[in-house]
């Protein structure tokens, strides 16, 4: 990340420069972060926040004096807290030395506390358990809130009130989803601002957090051959492809509720799409990036229901093996339709992307796990080689894939000679393969964006006018999906899909690739 570039000090409460980041170089003694994750008892914070917390710790990212909390309704001892999480860390392959010893240090940084979401009275009583251990040093505090979104103004309130930062900064961590739709997420925003300053929320989205989505701008903007190529007048189509080979797997409750829309497209694949589409910021700081990235999602068109198709997948029986259906899941209600897979059709109305059907896909329990961009671009005008394609032109042309996971890498599909006496051409990949290139494991997008967080770096973080323009793009399709209860496409656990998101592309000309 660019963790030495930019701090943020308009909080609030202002830190003394000296320990916005302290690493233990000077001001180490003065200083501490204390960061507690709500909903400590939940899934999110055992599989990625303690382990991100853990990781951060093991290479050195962490103050020199921190303490963890975890806080929830669920009644615990810091010792069965230390017992659950120490479950879940692993030290990374190519640092293993000490792994045990790390581990147990920072373990007993961790800490728990029970309470309830609204009470203030809670938070005080966490706030002096804070004190303790930050121990008369300046303290920042940073609340990660991984709870149900309907209990997030609840904490704000009570934690704002009753453990907020005296002499530090205090910033809050809020989880996706940010509301259902536009009128809910703006009541969100509302709430939130009651007690919280826009400068204080950092609202994530993992996807911002991987490493190839925060490579395409790097890809686009330091590399020459890329950006003219990068508009209308040479890309054909672009698509956003998400697909998890596995179902909900116990948060169909949660699920049921929002579907696959509200999931996954309308925050991690649009991020991507603003990424991909805007324009060159006027500096590496975040309110310059972000500002472009609003600008391109305001020049989206609003969803229409004719180019969406939604989809829901069946049991399935393979190898013997009886799969799932979404339905099968005893948190979903009977006879759902909620949609686990959906395609769209969107379009940037701006000079650059007038016309460039942008295909989004996303699904649940399809034949594979991946998420990637792929970029088409047009056919090569008067090309002398046509013949040679005489079958399918387009397949002569180049695409640029960007593979976000997994094996994260970035390749260019080319025409080239097979080699010999004949003239045979060939497509062949470009192909930069990160585990080949990079000795190294890739950083799990949670240490990345919890890092930010604590460094005041909001570039990765989506502001609230990002928000806004997001709802606004899926809003009306949400609406009518539910208002005329639209029936999904059902599809067999472990395909590629309904039928129907392959003749939503086709009218657009495209090919899923
Ligand atoms: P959980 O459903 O596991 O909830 C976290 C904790 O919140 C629970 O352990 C529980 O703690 C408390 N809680 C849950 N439901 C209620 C309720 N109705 N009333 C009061 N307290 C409740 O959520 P996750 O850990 O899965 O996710 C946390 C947040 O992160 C959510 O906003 C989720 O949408 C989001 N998220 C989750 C992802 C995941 O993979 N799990 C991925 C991306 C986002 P206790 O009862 O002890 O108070
Ligand atoms: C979460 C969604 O935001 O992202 C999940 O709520 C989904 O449904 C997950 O499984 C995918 O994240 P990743 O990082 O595993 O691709």
């Amino acid at each position: 990340a660019y963790s030495t570039s930019v701090r943020r000090t308009e909080e609030v409460v202002k830190m003394p420069s000296s320990t916005t980041r302290d690493t233990g170089e000077g001001g180490s003694q003065l200083s501490t972060v204390s960061i507690t994750v709500v909903g400590a008892s939940g899934d999110l914070a055992k599989k990625k926040i303690f382990p991100a917390l853990f990781a951060l710790y093991y290479e050195g990212h962490l103050p020199e004096h921190f303490t963890i909390f975890g806080f929830a309704r669920s009644k615990m001892t810091n010792e069965e807290l230390r017992t659950t999480i120490s479950s879940t860390l692993t030290c990374r392959i190519d640092q293993r030395e000490n792994c045990a010893d790390k581990i147990d240090k920072f373990l007993q940084r961790c800490f728990y506390h029970s309470g309830q979401y609204n009470s203030e009275d809670s938070f005080r009583q966490l706030d002096i358990k804070l004190k303790d251990q930050e121990a008369g040093r300046v303290a920042s505090r940073l609340f990660y809130l991984s709870i149900p979104p309907n209990l997030f103004v609840d904490v704000a309130r009570s934690a704002s009130r009753g453990a907020s930062a005296t002499q530090g900064w205090t910033r809050v961590i809020v989880e996706k989803p940010f509301g259902r739709d536009a009128d809910s997420s703006a009541e969100l925003t509302n709430g939130l601002a009651q007690y919280l300053s826009e400068e204080q929320i950092y609202r994530i989205d993992h996807y911002l957090g991987k490493e190839l989505v925060e490579n395409l701008s790097v890809l686009r903007f330091s590399n020459l051959v890329f950006e003219p190529l990068w508009s209308r007048q040479y890309i054909r189509n672009v698509q956003v492809i998400f697909s998890e080979d596995f179902g909900t797997e116990g948060r169909g409750g949660y699920f049921d509720n929002y579907g696959i829309i509200r999931d996954i497209m309308q925050n991690h694949l649009l991020q991507m799409v603003a990424l991909f589409g805007m324009e060159a910021p006027v500096t590496l700081d975040a309110e310059d990036i972000r500002n472009e990235k609003v600008k391109v999602l305001r020049s989206m068109r609003k969803l229409k229901l004719e180019d969406v198709v939604i989809g829901q997948y069946k049991s399935h029986v393979k190898g013997g093996v009886k799969y799932p259906g979404y339905g099968d899941d005893p948190t979903v209600p009977k006879n759902s339709i909620t949609p686990t897979f959906a395609a769209a059709a969107l379009f940037i109305d701006n000079a650059r992307w007038d016309g460039v059907p942008i295909l989004m896909k996303a699904g649940k329990a399809l034949h594979t796990r991946r998420a990637e961009i792929r970029i088409q671009f047009r056919h090569v005008p008067g090309n002398l080689y046509k013949k040679l394609f005489a079958t399918d032109l387009d397949l002569a042309t180049n695409e640029l894939v960007i593979r976000v996971q997994p094996d994260e890498a970035i390749y260019l599909k080319i025409n080239n000679k097979v080699p010999g006496l004949g003239l045979r051409l060939d497509k062949s990949n470009l192909n930069l393969l990160y585990s080949e290139r990079y000795n190294k494991e890739i950083p799990d997008s949670y240490e990345r964006l919890i890092l930010d967080a604590i460094d005041g770096d909001k570039r990765l973080f989506i502001r609230n006018d990002e928000l806004e323009a997001a709802w606004g793009i899926f809003t009306p399709v949400l609406k009518a999906l539910e208002e005329k209860r639209v029936s999904p496409e059902l599809y067999p656990y472990g395909s590629r899909g309904p039928i129907g998101a392959y003749y939503l592309a086709a009218k657009y000309n495209v090919r899923w690739g």
